[in-house]
Order: structure tokens, then sequence, then C-alpha cells
């Protein structure tokens, strides 16, 4: 019989060695669908088996259907970094298994999370005095936003965004019944500010760092549009908002002070392990308004507002115990180093794009993403990237921008280096002919 000890320390061990060897191993899964349910057995055992066999078909089954988020390598969609003392709290998390329904179930659990958020908050320069919970997605806060937004304007019911909105725009309108109102793009894929009409609207969304090219919704501009007409704004800056850690990128983000409720994700570009979305608001009673419910059972004596009185879950895991051990980890500096060496690198590579024929760069680049194509039809830049990805030695994605197929290259994971974003060019380059 193994022990508790026996088996975690195997499972630590199996951790490190994983974190050692991810940057050889291919990037994006090459299974076919249905291959690793088919490698499963169809039910539980009967009897118990030891942790131990857990650990083998995680080598052996597992393994190869997955896709290898912790990378240096992977460049897709928006790259993302589990770091070392985000993985041990986590760990430490599941050992304490707090479920935050209230505050007296863990008064810890909430008090970190009011702390970290405020910390987080301060790092990012963000006003004083917001109220800040984490929710497990963007998706989820911009639901619970959306939702105190509309409580807020009874009668009002329609959403203003960004053709280039996050698509949990339009699925939290579609949630909430309220009617989505998208305005068109400018030649940088910020929000027209010509095209925007409040008329009848609760909410808007702007973002900063849309997800399809990092673009920038001109904040300040619908900010003063959204105080005017009584509209809540929310700023959905889910993968951008953790290089506001830099100073020297503050200016991208001006305006976002001025918002009624904000979303940043850590689990995104802050070496927090999935899953961790702050949201921010500076009228907290509208969310309090909107979702508090107390039943009897959770009638408690203490003058305390619970965080479940602030958005849709009850229970709550202890996702700030992750967060506070990244930021006390890294430090301030520790993360402005991680942030400004991935905006670095995608200068690099944004450059190499840019000085070599038949190439084109496609969006600005304000961040760390870096949007492209070879000239050629969709299709062949579709293939191209079918053919990289096949490699196994780099994972990209793409987008649609102005009616054409791009290619994205996002820099996220707090392991690469200039050597993995030139493998990246070489293999792109190479592939291309
Ligand atoms: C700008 C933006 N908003 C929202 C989201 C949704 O994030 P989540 O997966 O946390 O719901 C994303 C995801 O990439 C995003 O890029």
């Amino acid at each position: 019989m193994t022990t508790f000890r026996d088996d975690g320390a195997a499972a630590l061990e199996w951790a490190a060695s994983y974190l050692e060897r991810v940057r050889d191993l291919p990037v994006l899964s090459q299974v076919a669908p249905g291959a690793i349910r088919a490698a499963l057995p169809a039910r539980a055992p009967e009897a118990p088996e030891p942790f131990a066999a857990v650990l083998r078909d995680l080598d052996d089954v597992l393994m190869p259907g997955l896709t290898h988020w912790q990378s240096p390598r992977y460049f897709a969609y928006f790259a993302s970094t589990a770091s070392e003392p985000g993985i041990l709290a986590e760990l430490l998390s599941a050992a304490l298994n707090q479920v935050g329904i209230l505050w007296r179930a863990s008064p810890a659990l909430q008090e970190l999370e009011e702390v970290a958020l405020a910390w987080l908050a301060d790092l990012l320069g963000l006003p004083e005095g917001w109220h800040g919970h984490i929710e497990d997605t963007a998706s989820t806060g911009l639901v619970t936003a959306l939702a105190a937004a509309r409580a807020a304007s009874p009668g009002k019911r329609v959403v203003v965004c960004s053709e280039h909105t996050h698509s949990s725009t339009a699925k939290a309108a579609r949630l909430l019944e309220l009617e989505l109102r998208p305005v068109r793009g400018n030649a940088g894929h910020g929000m027209r500010l010509d095209e925007v009409d409040l008329s009848g609207a609760c909410a808007l969304v702007a973002t900063i760092g849309t997800t399809s090219s990092a673009a920038i919704d001109p904040v300040p501009e619908l900010a003063a549009m959204c105080a005017d007409a009584g509209v809540w704004l929310h700023v959905d800056a889910a993968y951008a908002g953790s290089a506001a850690v830099c100073p020297e990128l503050r200016p991208l983000f001006a305006g976002w002070e001025q918002a009624d409720s904000l979303g940043v994700n850590p689990h995104k570009w802050l070496l927090t392990p999935m899953d961790c979305s702050a949201l921010w608001s500076r009228r907290p009673d509208d969310l309090r308004n909107a979702f508090s419910l107390v039943p009897e059972y959770l009638r408690v004596s203490e003058d305390v507002a619970s965080l479940s009185e602030y958005g849709v879950p009850l229970g709550r895991r202890f996702r700030a115990l992750k967060l506070w051990a990244v930021l006390r980890c890294y430090g301030r500096e520790g993360l402005q180093a991680v942030i400004r060496e991935h905006v670095r690198l995608a200068g690099l590579f944004e450059q190499w794009v840019r000085d070599e024929p038949r190439w084109e760069v496609c969006a600005p680049r304000h961040f760390s993403l870096v949007c492209f194509r070879r000239d050629g039809s969709d299709e062949e830049n579709e293939a191209l990237l079918e053919r990289i990805n096949a490699t196994g030695l780099v994972f990209l994605s793409h987008t649609r921008l102005d009616g054409r197929l791009v290619l994205r290259l996002a820099i996220g994971n707090a392991g690469t280096t200039e050597d993995d974003v030139r493998l990246a060019w070489e293999v792109l380059r190479r592939e291309a002919l």
C-alpha cells in the first residue's frame, strides 16, 4: 500500500519532469476524434486501483490526446502559463477544499480574494476602492456584469459592442435576452465611434485587446458617451489587461478607469493556472441587487456580504490562493519582466514578417499577438497553417480580418525564448515553399 505522501511525491515528480520535457512534445495533439475515448475502459473499475495506475495511464493513454498549453512553442489563441507557484497553490487549494458559499464558510477564502484583487488592481494601476471578485472565466464575468447592467436600467435591453467583440458578449446577451447591437470596426479594428448608437442601451462592452487581433476600442470617448447616456460600460481586457502591470504600456488602457465593470484574466497572461478571471466593479451595489438571494439556511448574524451575493455561483473555489501565490512569488518586477519579454519577442517576429517579401502584417500590434499572412488565397494560408501545426513543432491559430483569413502568433508562455519564436518563423517559411 502506498501512502498519500508516496503518491504525492510521484505526482510531483511527474509534474516536474513534464514541465522539463514539454518543449519537445508535439504541441498540437494529433489524435483522431474518439481515439482517447476508445482507449479507455467503458466502465469504472469494481475494485480500487492504486494511484500509480492513474499516473501510468496519464502517460500511456491520455498523453497523445493532450495539446500542450504549457509548451513554450504554443502560439495559438492566447498562449498562457501555469507557473510553478500557481500549480503548487492549486494542489494546496484542493487539499483544503474550501467551499466559499458565504463568508463564515471560509473567512480566509473571501478575505484573501478581496485582498488579492485589491493587490492586482494596484499592480495594474486601477483606481482604489473597486469591488473585486474572481469568476471562473471572462464569459461568466460578462454574464455577471450584463445582468447587473440590465437590472440597473429597467426597460433598456440593448447591448452595444464592436463587431470584433468576443463571442461571450453575444452569448451573455442571448442568455439575458438582450439585443446585441454590433458596431463596425475601423481600419485598426477598434470600434467606429461615428456608428455608436446608445438609444435603448443598458450596456456597452468595450474591449482592450480583442480576441482576433488585440485591437483597442476608443475607451475614453466611449466612456464619455456612456456617462452622458447613463449606460453601463463594461471593459473586457481578458487577455491584454495583465500588460498594464508595465507602466510604459498603460497608455493603451486609457479610459478603463471609467468602467462600471472590468474583466481581466490572470489565467491568460498572468501566470495563473486555469481558471481565474478577475471582475471588478465600481458599482458593487448594482451587482448585489442583481444577485443577492440569501435563503434561510444561509442566513447569518454577522454583518458581512458574502461574495456569492455578487455573481451566479453559490459555492466558490479557493482560486485566490493561486493568484496570491503568483503575485507574491513573482512580485511586480517578475510579472513585468515576463510581459516585457513577450512584447519584445512579438515585436521581433513582426519585424521578420515585415522584412520578408510575400508576407504581410495584417493588424497593428500593441501587445504580444501578431496577425499576419502569406500572399495567396485563404485556402493556401489555411493549408499552410495545417501543415505547420501537423509538424508538432509549433501550434498557431487563425482568424478572419477584413474578410481575409489571417494567421495569429500569440506569445504568452513564460518559457518561450527567442529561439522558440525563430523556430516558428523558420517552420512557417519552410512550409510556405
Ligand atoms: C477578449 C476576450 N474576452 C473574453 C474571452 C473569454 O474568455 P474565457 O475563456 O475566460 O471565458 C476571451 C477568450 O479568449 C477573450 O479573448
